[in-house]
């Protein structure tokens, strides 16, 4: 996964689709490349991400559950819409979307302005999911604050 992250055709490749002219590596030792392992019963929340996009490479998909859903553009810079980000925490909202994956999926996802979660994991298998993450711009780490969030240590 290093090689891949740091290969300048990948990297190349990924501002082409996203349309973002420079992408950067993160340089600390924890936030660029992360496999988020989904025991039975563990998911993701609804949330916002914080980074520009992120990409992701499916390992293996939860036999069942862990499906990822998303809600596109339901927030602005100028306009959180909360009615319609309430109507999706009650699961009453319609425009809520599915991204099917199977092993190998490489995903680019806009998180900031798409709320989104990932449902619980269902059967013994877990769900193995690796997500990249780069910078608009060079040499950026995340926060101590957010190091200690993530990983519980600095
Ligand atoms: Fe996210």
């Amino acid at each position: 996964m290093h090689i891949l992250y740091e290969w300048e055709p990948f990297k190349k490749f990924i501002s082409q689709v996203t349309g973002v002219e420079n992408i950067y590596p993160y340089i600390d030792s924890l936030s660029p490349i992360n496999i988020n392992v989904n025991e039975e019963g563990q998911g993701l929340n609804w949330h916002y991400d914080n980074c520009d996009f992120s990409i992701t490479l499916m390992l293996q998909p939860a036999k069942k559950g862990g499906t990822f859903e998303y809600v596109p553009w339901l927030r602005s810079k100028d306009n959180e819409n909360y009615d319609e980000l309430d109507k999706t925490l009650k699961g009453e909202n319609k425009k809520v979307q599915v991204l099917n994956q199977s092993a190998g999926t490489l995903a680019f996802f806009r998180g900031r302005y798409s709320v989104h979660r990932v449902t619980p994991t269902i059967g013994k298998e877990p769900r193995l999911i690796t997500v990249l993450a780069y910078s608009t711009e060079p040499n950026k780490t995340i926060t101590k604050h957010t190091r200690n969030i993530f990983y519980g240590r600095e």
